[in-house]
């Protein structure tokens, strides 16, 4: 069951790189974001790799996020993408209004990133991303 799940979201994922700038892998802790994310990436969609679980990565992230993603080599796939903060997700919404070319970042994150209900003080990728849901 769960597989057939999986299989479903990764064509989807790859469909959404093919057209969307900014894709987000959503779902339930554990639910296999990063495993997913991870195969895209060694099978079809080569990208760079970045992990904001780790600390040297998530820190120099936070302090600064423009340099960050202008020194970060793409397509890339940001890990955890909700620990980098409202500061990284407004750098890379401003990105790629830049420059709007379709599958330039893959993200994952916990479900509440992509809620529409942010509020003003929280930006959410929802209006300007497409999302894969793993159930
Ligand atoms: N398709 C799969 N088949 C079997 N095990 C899997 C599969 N996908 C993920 N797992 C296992 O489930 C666990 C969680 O996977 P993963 O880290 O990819 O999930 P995540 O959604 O990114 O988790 P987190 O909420 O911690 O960020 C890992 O131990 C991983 O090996
Ligand atoms: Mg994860």
């Amino acid at each position: 069951m769960a597989e057939i799940i999986e299989r479903r979201a990764r064509q989807s994922v790859l469909n959404a790189l093919s057209d969307t700038r900014v894709v987000v892998i959503v779902g339930a802790r554990q639910v296999g974001k990063r495993t997913l994310a991870l195969e895209i990436v060694k099978s079809d969609f080569p990208a760079t790799v970045i992990n904001l679980d780790e600390r040297a990565v998530r820190e120099s992230v936070l302090a600064d996020p423009a340099g960050a993603l202008a020194d970060l080599e793409e397509p890339a796939f940001i890990d955890e993408v909700q620990r980098g903060g409202n500061d990284l997700l407004l750098e890379i919404k401003a990105s790629v209004d830049r420059d709007n070319r379709p599958g330039r970042f893959l993200l994952t994150g916990s479900a509440r990133i992509c809620s529409r209900h942010g509020g003003p003080s929280r930006p959410s990728p929802a209006g300007w991303s497409s999302s894969a849901s793993l159930l």
